[in-house]
């Protein structure tokens, strides 16, 4: 496994000034509301950990815990392993997603959460991977857009690794298998 990265698609700086920016509109959307804020873990947490702290409003955080069956992409089954701890009905819901890939995961996620008639669900991704994108589903609140390539870092993981590397990088697949 090769252990070190060359240069960053996204620096640690971007990543900060951009989570800033993302945390004062949020603050500015919701100034008279109390928002929940919804982590999908795993690949969200440090993302989470940042954004909530870029946010002035009051806020109540919850997590789910998804997995994702990489072969059953087509589908869109997603098993919820660990489901959220707080009410959602009524309330002003944001969740907070690491990367938005085909769409799958997160239709399937809004659609459960909906169920649970929340007065607003909103959503807000740290990356945007339009082009293999297979469901439409709107993205309220984006950090960057990235290009089709396999992303790691910043929890964003390949096989459970990369998560605690602190920016983005491509993942040379080639490079990993040696
Ligand atoms: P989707 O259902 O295809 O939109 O993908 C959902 C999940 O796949 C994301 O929440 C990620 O956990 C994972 N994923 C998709 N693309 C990448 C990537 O480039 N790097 C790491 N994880 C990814
Ligand atoms: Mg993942």
């Amino acid at each position: 496994m090769s252990r070190i990265f060359g240069k960053p698609l996204i620096s640690q700086q971007e990543l900060n000034r951009r989570i800033k920016d993302l945390g004062r509109r949020i603050s500015e959307d919701y100034q008279d509301r109390d928002v929940v804020m919804i982590g999908v873990l795993k690949g969200a947490f440090a993302f989470f950990a940042d954004l909530v702290r870029a946010i002035h409003v009051p806020v109540e955080l919850d997590f789910l815990v998804v997995s994702s069956y990489q072969s059953a992409k087509s589908t869109g089954r997603v098993k919820v392993i660990s489901d959220l701890t707080v009410e959602i009905k009524g309330q002003d819901v944001i969740v907070v997603e690491d990367i938005v890939d085909s769409g799958l995961t997160l239709s399937f996620l809004k659609k459960k959460l909906l169920m649970r008639h929340p007065n607003s669900l909103r959503v807000c991704a740290l990356l945007d991977k339009p082009a293999r994108r297979t469901i439409n589903v709107p993205i309220e609140y984006v950090g960057f857009t990235v290009p089709d390539k396999y992303v790691v870092g910043y929890g964003l993981d390949y096989q459970n690794r990369y998560r605690n590397l602190p920016y983005i990088a491509v993942l040379d697949k080639e490079g990993e298998q040696e």
